[in-house]
Order: C-alpha cells, then structure tokens, then sequence
C-alpha cells in the first residue's frame, strides 16, 4: 500500500534520513523504531507531503505521492509527536476547526466528532477547555482529530511518550482496535528507552 524507495532527506548538508526502504501492506500495523534523531519524525514529513525529499522515493498503490499529494492526504490521518490544539478552545471546539480543513460540516462532521470522541473514551469532555485536560488526555484529543476523517491509514509519532499507564494503555487499545476491526493501517515511532526496552 505504502512504500518508501531508498528515501533520504538532507537539511543544509546534514543527512536525517538515509536510504529508508519500506513496505507497508494494507492492514498492517507496523512500526518505526530509533534513537532521537533518527529520522522518525523527519520520514513522517515526508509521507505526510509537508517536505519534499532530498531523494528517493514514496509510493502510494504504486503511484508517487509527490506528484499526486492529494491521494495520500485523503487517507492519511497523522498524530504529530508535538501537541497540536488550541488550548483555549473546548475538545469539541477543537475537533470541529480540524474536521473544517478537512472540508467537514454539518450533520456528517458532527457525527465524526462523537463518534471519534467516543473511540478515544472523551466524550464527557467534550465541552471542556482543552487547556485543562492532562496531558494524555490532550495527547487522545489529537488522535481524535487525526481519526475524523476516517483515514486508511494512521501515523502516530511516539503517541504515548509521557503518559501515565493507564492513559497509555487506552491509546494503544484504542490503536489496536482500529487496526484489527476497521482494518485501518498503522504506523507508529518509537524510541529506545535505555536498555532494550521501546517506549511508544
Ligand atoms: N527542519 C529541520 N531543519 C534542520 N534539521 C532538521 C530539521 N528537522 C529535523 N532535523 C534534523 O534531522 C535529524 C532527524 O530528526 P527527526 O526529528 O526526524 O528525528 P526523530 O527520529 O524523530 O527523533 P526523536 O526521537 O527525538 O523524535 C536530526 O538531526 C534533526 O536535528
Ligand atoms: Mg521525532
């Protein structure tokens, strides 16, 4: 489904990806695993079409994503590793301005909301201001706006770094129960945390 061809990106001279060869097929859930400054979040970018890559190629289905960004963009629903919400608006608030650049509205974008509210256990919350929520729960409110427009295939960048268990534990469910009962594609980053231990 999602494929990267010896994929590289230099910022001023310095490599951040180096020849990344991947393959996604549909449905799998897989994830990308390396040192803080890996590249992690840098390849992410560059699936995502925010950069263009030095060299290489992506593939979406065999065609190139930077000749036809759209496609991927459709489908794609990214969790960036940085918070991205507006602290001073309500959960609802929020999701509603992220369905918007989606060119969601009315009935359908309403239903999305509490639907993806629901998925990420928030849904009592939701008139709350975002800036009093915890941080795993900020963290659950950015997967429900990368969930609303029912992407094919999610990417989350080190989705649970500094969350408590429990918090932890309900994303990576919520995760997992996307993957096996919408068959929705995953690919998640993760980092080494010391020994041989991987934190998500
Ligand atoms: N916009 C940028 N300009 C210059 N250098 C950058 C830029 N973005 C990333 N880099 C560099 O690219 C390398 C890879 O960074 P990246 O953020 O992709 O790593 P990462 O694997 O996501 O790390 P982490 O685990 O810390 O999130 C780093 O050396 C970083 O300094
Ligand atoms: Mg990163």
């Amino acid at each position: 489904m999602l494929e990267t061809i010896n994929l590289c990106k230099t910022f001023k001279g310095q490599p951040a990806v180096q020849e990344v060869n991947m393959y996604l097929n549909s449905g799998e859930s897989v994830g990308l695993l390396g040192p803080n400054g890996a590249g992690k979040s840098t390849t992410i970018s560059m699936i995502s079409t925010l950069i263009k890559p030095t060299s290489g190629e992506i593939k979406l289905n065999g065609i190139n994503i930077i000749s036809h960004p759209g496609d991927i963009r459709k489908i794609l629903g990214v969790v960036p590793q940085e918070l991205a919400l507006y602290q001073e608006l309500s959960a609802y608030e929020n999701l509603k301005f992220f369905g918007s650049t989606y060119k969601m509205k009315g009935k359908h974008l309403e239903n999305r909301i509490q639907h993806a509210l629901e998925i990420v256990g928030l849904k009592d919350r939701q008139k709350d201001l975002v800036k009093t929520f915890s941080g795993g729960m900020k963290r659950r409110i950015n997967i429900a706006a990368a969930l609303l427009h029912e992407p094919k295939i999610l990417i989350l960048d080190k989705p649970t770094v500094g969350i408590d268990p429990q918090s932890r534990n309900h994303i990576l469910e919520t995760v997992r129960t996307l993957n096996e009962n919408e068959g929705t594609t995953v690919l998640y980053t993760s980092h080494y945390d010391g020994g041989s231990r991987t934190a998500l």
